[in-house]
């Protein structure tokens, strides 16, 4: 047994980011690349592990791999509990704080309630989802999702990672029981509020007197695949009159992504993946396959995009003798955040102004069945999902502080 001695901050959220600094990084653009359950996200959660036993917290796994760190009350009684977190995988060659901040403020946060001697009256878990970033397996917030049933699980268990391995394989070789993966209401149930505290991701609060804020909503958002095919062929004996070269209609087409996009307001749309098959310098591909990402305020434009972004490669398609495959693989409408919850944060955090964002959450899934809510911490860069992303050490202390005022008016 670690003999820490309980009451006092063991130490702070810099500490805590920098001794996971080595784990993961990325060797083509920098950052990290912590696909879930590489050996990267496995190390990162034997980390967690390591540091909610060294607090005495008492740590489990459910049946979709979350990891769940109680900090129990002397009753054991777990209903209504206060419950914060967020994730540890990363996108590749993401920043070292999306995500991994959530975790290291919480357990930070939990200190300084602690050294406080709160008086509480209920439990506080501290939860790290897997796959937030949906970078293996597809489907972005696939814990949450399985958690909430927001996903069927037998289409989370035949999701393919891009080696091929199913969901089902690699969560069976990583310990969880195929049985026991899906919809967790037992679980669901416990959750009283969720908070999460995340990296800003765009320009919110950089320049601004104000190192955190409170969310407002997720912008709604969804992904989907598109497979482009034509005449696998030979570089140099093809005449150009004579090619059906889907990488011409895969370019054309994100041309037009682009473009229908900056015609309306406020929408973002995004091709940030592509696989020519099979992918050779002297060989017209046979196929491409590119995934997109949509996202806009009010999801009807969200869909009317999609349709025209589709109705748009459809027809570059047939232009380039080429066939066309759409498919949609994930779509979350946009959420606004708990307003009894957030005013309730707003009490603890006064002079925190109220921040609406475009990044995913697993607080957005959780948002549809219990109440919500998230604090942002400065980013003066701006910059996330890339090595830029950046979180001043202050900062990231005044967000534990933060957090820990937040948490502790609703534990009391
Ligand atoms: C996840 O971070 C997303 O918003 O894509
Ligand atoms: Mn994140
Ligand atoms: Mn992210
Ligand atoms: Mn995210």
């Amino acid at each position: 047994m670690l003999n820490i001695p309980l009451g006092l901050p063991t130490t702070t959220v810099t500490e805590l980011m920098s001794s996971i600094a080595g784990t993961g990084q990325d060797q083509l653009r920098g950052g990290y690349s912590r696909p879930v359950y590489s050996s990267a996200e496995i190390d990162l959660r034997t980390w967690f592990i390591e540091q909610a036993t060294k607090r005495q917290l008492s740590v489990e796994e459910d049946g979709n791999g979350a990891l769940w760190a109680w900090w129990d009350l002397p009753t054991g009684i777990r209903t209504n509990a206060v419950v914060t977190g967020s994730h540890l995988d990363s996108v590749p060659g993401g920043g070292p704080f999306d995500g991994p901040l959530g975790v290291a403020s919480a357990l930070i946060a939990l200190d300084l309630m602690r050294s406080r001697n709160l008086v509480r009256t209920r439990a506080m878990a501290i939860v790290v989802f897997p796959e937030e970033e949906g970078s293996r397996f597809g489907v972005a917030c696939l814990g949450s999702r399985l958690l909430t049933g927001a996903i069927d699980r037998n289409k989370a268990l035949n999701l393919k990672d891009p080696d091929g391995n199913s969901f089902a394989d690699v969560a069976i070789k990583n310990g969880l029981d195929p049985r026991y993966i899906g919809p967790d209401r037992r679980r669901l149930g416990q959750i009283g509020v969720f908070v999460e505290l995340h990296v800003e991701q765009g320009l919110g609060l950089a320049g601004l007197d104000h190192p955190v804020a409170i969310g407002g909503s997720i912008l709604g958002h969804g992904r989907w695949k598109l497979s482009m095919s034509g005449q696998g062929n030979h570089a140099g004996t093809t005449l150009m009159s004579d090619r059906k070269d889907p990488m011409v209609a895969a370019a054309r087409s994100i041309a037009a992504v682009q473009h229908i996009a900056r015609a309306r307001d406020n929408a973002r749309a995004t091709v940030g993946r592509l696989q020519p098959v099979p992918g050779g310098t002297n060989v017209i591909a046979s196929r491409v396959d590119y995934w997109l990402d949509v996202r806009h305020p009010d999801d009807a434009v969200t869909a009317a995009v999609v349709q025209e972004i589709h109705d748009a490669a459809q027809l570059i398609a047939a232009e380039e003798g080429c066939v066309l495959e759409f498919s949609q693989e994930s779509l979350s409408p946009t959420v606004s955040f708990d307003a009894k919850l957030s005013g309730q944060l707003g009490l603890a955090l006064p002079n925190a102004p109220i921040l609406d964002t475009g990044a995913g959450h697993d607080a957005g899934v959780l948002a549809g069945h219990v109440p919500t809510a998230m604090i942002f911490v400065r980013n003066p860069s701006g910059i996330s999902h890339s090595p830029e992303e950046y979180v001043e050490d202050a900062d990231a202390e005044l967000g534990a502080a933060a957090l820990a005022d937040a948490l502790s008016s609703l534990l009391g």
